[in-house]
């Protein structure tokens, strides 16, 4: 299937996989395979955890990047290759040629020490505090709080930390090694972060047991599932991040994913019927194993949205498993509506509004915490601030003259 764009700029063509045609099957064959699963118009799937409503019609931009990357929303993008097949044009700056493999291969890859150790532990100390949770006091984990929804009270089972822009968050980000791993699976340099949180996952128990949610048959599921709507024509491609601020271990749950069922994805799916879960995959975890990386403090792991992953659950007595959700994707600087909301979000520490499920502490919220972070010229650049072709907007010629930017320290 052929699916082109119909943006301003350079007309693109986007093959189904990536690449060349798939030639048709002898009638025999065609008549022995399941039922074709439908071809619907490439928009991302949204797990009401993760993200927001789709606004409808959205309009496609295109990144500001040489290679062609086109966005409705700065989560999933239509590319001309996808990442699994993309070919490097520019030389690896983090990742060694077997990482890179790695990632194409099995669908993540693992940077060590992608900031500073120490600056993970820190970071971890500020979750713990901002959380208002003592580490040496288990008991104090659980204690009775108000839930404004049932959303609310999911967010508190799976660990979620209302805290976006506290200054260590933002040395995350524009760190660069960080930045440098991504501009290696986008092949691309002008990117923005994404603007999240933080997590801290206790032991899965009292009013943090997820048996308080209720499971269902199909769609979102916290153990496995994908970002993305695995049946669509054109899968877009998305890439997801986290940052472990602590050691790993097999009691404490975090991260897993199903490597195999990437590798093996076309293969697999060839194999499915019309009407399967297009984000939680039925599979034989004797064939397709579930694997949990081992991570430890500062340690970044990278996604592609066609991985199957979830979150085991903390089964240990006294662990906690920490993190900080990081990525990084094309710069949608012609977006203009969402540069703003990010840059906004940014300086007066607003909620960002880019996923309904983020909510913001109801306790005390981060703005009335802390001021507004620094910025580094990188930075700037990764949030929209600064464009990256050096057009001096409103924002950056403020910010670089100290009239915006100098609130960071206010
Ligand atoms: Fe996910």
């Amino acid at each position: 299937m052929v699916y082109t764009n119909s943006v301003p700029g350079p007309r693109v063509s986007f093959t189904a996989a990536g690449g060349p045609a798939v030639p048709s099957p002898p009638p025999d064959a065609a008549a022995r395979r399941p039922p074709a699963e439908p071809t619907r118009r490439p928009t991302a799937w949204r797990d009401p955890l993760t993200t927001p409503p789709a606004p409808r019609r959205a309009r496609l931009h295109r990144a500001t990047t040489d290679r062609a990357y086109l966005s409705a929303d700065g989560e999933s993008y239509l590319a001309q290759t996808t990442l699994r097949e993309l070919r490097k044009e520019r030389p690896l700056r983090v990742l060694s040629e077997e990482d890179f493999a790695h990632w194409q291969t099995y669908g993540y890859v693992v940077v060590r020490e992608a900031i500073p150790a120490e600056a993970a532990r820190r970071l971890l100390d500020f979750t713990w505090d901002f959380q208002g949770l003592d580490p040496d006091r288990p008991d104090g984990w659980y204690e009775d709080r108000p839930f404004r929804s049932q959303l609310d009270r999911q967010l508190h089972v799976y660990g979620f930390v209302e805290a976006y822009h506290h200054q260590l968050l933002w040395d995350s980000r524009q760190a660069q090694r960080v930045y440098d791993a991504f501009v290696d699976v986008w092949d691309c340099e002008e990117l923005w972060v994404t603007l999240d949180r933080l997590n801290l996952n206790p032991p899965n128990t009292g009013n943090r047991d997820r048996a308080l949610i209720e499971p269902t048959e199909r769609g979102f599921d916290i153990e496995l599932h994908w970002d993305i709507d695995t049946t669509l024509g054109v899968p877009p491609q998305r890439v997801q991040g986290i940052i472990a601020l602590n050691d790993t271990a097999p009691e404490t749950g975090g991260f897993q994913c199903c490597p195999e069922l990437f590798r093996g994805f076309e293969r697999w799916r060839a194999a499915q019927s019309a009407g399967r879960d297009p984000i939680r995959p039925d599979v034989d975890r004797s064939e397709f194993p579930v694997v949990r990386p081992d991570l430890g403090p500062g340690d970044l792991l990278i996604w592609n949205g066609l991985l199957a992953h979830g979150v085991a659950r903390n089964a240990s007595r006294n662990g906690v498993r920490a993190v900080q959700y990081l990525s990084m994707m094309p710069a949608l600087e012609e977006h203009e509506k969402l540069r703003r909301s990010r840059v906004e979000s940014w300086r007066h520490l607003r909620t960002p509004r880019w996923n309904r499920t983020l909510v913001g502490d109801m306790v005390r919220h981060e703005s009335l915490r802390y001021p507004t972070a620094e910025l580094t010229p990188l930075g700037e650049r990764l949030l929209g601030l600064a464009s990256w072709h050096g057009t001096q907007g409103p924002d950056t010629a403020g910010g670089r003259s100290g009239e915006p930017v100098c609130t960071a320290s206010a």
